[in-house]
């Protein structure tokens, strides 16, 4: 059996005994197996071995091979790599190559590099990309890549973007990544989320969990139009947007919904709400994260499956719904998450921690929770998990639909701060009651009508 030490030992000999063990290995397992032990290469390596795998008809086996060639530092014959190139059909190997080539970091290869970035495929474009950016404050490059801000591809134009034109955000006026305005703290306003936003500053707030309004299909908001609801919403998360801080997240609960037909002569309809929201929030600038499934037990859902199950007509098929979404956004940013996590300090990350338990599919099973008030209130344990995933100690965590106002409690027990707007007076009001009892009692709360709020705001 070949075993690691053994290749290891080969490799120093100097002489070409890899070569040899190579070539009468039978299964090509035994040749990747070889290469993909090599490690560093010594000065006295006989490479010859790895320029005739290039012609090996199997892929893994070129691509190996391209590996170990890179590894040779200056000494690999880049004409081989970029003949293999020419005539490849696998993108993996092809894209090596590229890497292997830029990662030489000679300026005589700056026009093969050029030429790689009329690939057609978008990898190779960012690899060309990325092993030219090394030639810092390169004229000639600088105007070779420029365009590529236009390039159709969304990978290579961000990458361009974030290279040479993406400003840093003045943070003149804006407070620490943290902190936020203590007017916006634990405060619940009696008002349309658009008419209270308006007051809310730019850069305020670290987390979005919301569950919107279902369109016409419960009776606490009827829109004229199905296309008038997504423009609302489109508003309202373009407004969350413009409050949330950079990098931060949105989640919005939301399902397909199903409004009743209206005579039996007509079909009953359905509306696919988290799909048809989709391209609002990425043109608005929330860059998707996840979908995370709430499934509830059947038992606690309408059935849809009872009519299907006496005439088993194909078709006729109408499975129970027990799943909605959770779909999680993060405000779009150069900057990576850990820019955000490094924000905070060792206290308040610790302290942050998420527990043993965790959830760690993105199926989550929660019963759903019934309310004499209200008719969708969250579960506590769904909005418990999203507050704790997703934001730290004492963040700002906003609703814009509150109901019931669950996400508030929840914050205040997780030690965050909420800031929630709900229209109707009677969940305000059922807000309000909860005060003494135990929504809101621990941090004191300030229940606003938007003229209160305004002018708390000044
Ligand atoms: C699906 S419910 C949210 C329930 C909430 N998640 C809870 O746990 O109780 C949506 C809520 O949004 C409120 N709402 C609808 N349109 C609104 C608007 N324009 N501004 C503020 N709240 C609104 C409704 O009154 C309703 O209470």
């Amino acid at each position: 059996m070949i075993t690691k030490e053994y290749i290891t030992e080969l490799k120093h000999r100097g002489n070409g005994d890899i070569a040899t063990l190579i070539n009468t290995q039978r299964d090509v397992g035994s040749i990747n197996y070889i290469l993909e032990n090599l490690g560093q290469l010594p000065d006295n390596f006989h490479a010859d071995f790895l320029y005739s795998l290039l012609n090996h008809n199997h892929a893994q086996v070129r691509l190996n091979a391209v590996k170990n060639i890179a590894k040779l530092n200056g000494k690999s014959d880049i004409h081989s790599l970029f003949t293999l190139y020419q005539k490849e059909d696998d993108s993996s190997v092809r894209r090596e190559i590229v890497s292997a080539i830029g990662r030489q970091r000679k300026c005589q290869n700056k026009p093969l590099l050029y030429s790689f970035l009329n690939d057609t495929d978008p990898k190779i474009i960012c690899q060309a990309i990325r092993g030219l950016l090394v030639f810092e404050n390169d004229k000639e490059v600088e105007e070779h890549l420029h365009p590529f801000v236009n390039h159709e591809n969304e990978m290579v134009r961000t990458v361009i973007y974030k290279e040479y034109f993406a400003k840093e955000k003045k943070t003149e006026n804006t407070l620490p990544h943290t902190e936020t305005y203590d007017f916006l703290k634990n405060v619940v306003v009696n008002a349309d989320v658009l008419d209270a936003l308006k007051y809310a500053p730019d850069d305020s707030i670290h987390l979005t969990f919301t569950s919107p309004p279902y369109y016409n299909a419960r009776d606490y908001s009827i829109y004229p139009s199905y296309h008038a609801y997504l423009e609302f919403l489109d508003k309202v998360f373009r407004e969350t947007h413009r409050i949330t801080k950079e990098g931060r997240f949105l989640i919005i609960n939301t399902s397909p919904i199903i409004i009743p037909r209206v005579s039996r002569s007509h079909s009953s309809k359905r509306y696919a709400i988290p799909f048809d929201l989709h391209p609002y929030l990425v043109k608005n600038g929330w860059e998707f994260i996840d979908d995370i499934i709430w499934q509830k037990p059947e038992a606690s859902v309408k059935n849809r499956i009872g009519g299907f199950m006496q005439h088993r007509k194909p078709l006729g098929y109408k499975p129970n719904s027990v799943t909605e979404y959770l779909m999680v956004y993060r405000k779009s940013t150069e900057k990576l998450l850990d820019w955000n996590i490094r924000s905070y300090d060792c206290k308040t990350a610790e302290e942050s921690k998420v527990a043993d338990g965790y959830e760690t599919t993105n199926v989550w099973k929660i019963d759903p929770c019934f309310d004499k008030v209200h008719s969708a209130v969250f579960p506590a344990e769904l909005c418990k998990r999203v507050i704790q995933y997703y934001s730290y100690k004492n963040d700002l965590v906003f609703d814009p639909f509150a109901g019931s106002g669950t996400v508030g409690r929840t914050a205040k027990n997780l030690n965050r701060y909420f800031f929630l707007t709900e229209k109707n007076e009677t969940y305000f009001g059922y807000m309000k009651s909860q005060k003494i009892k135990t929504l809101f009692e621990q941090k004191e709360t300030k229940f606003f009508t938007l003229e209160q709020f305004k002018n708390a705001t000044i």
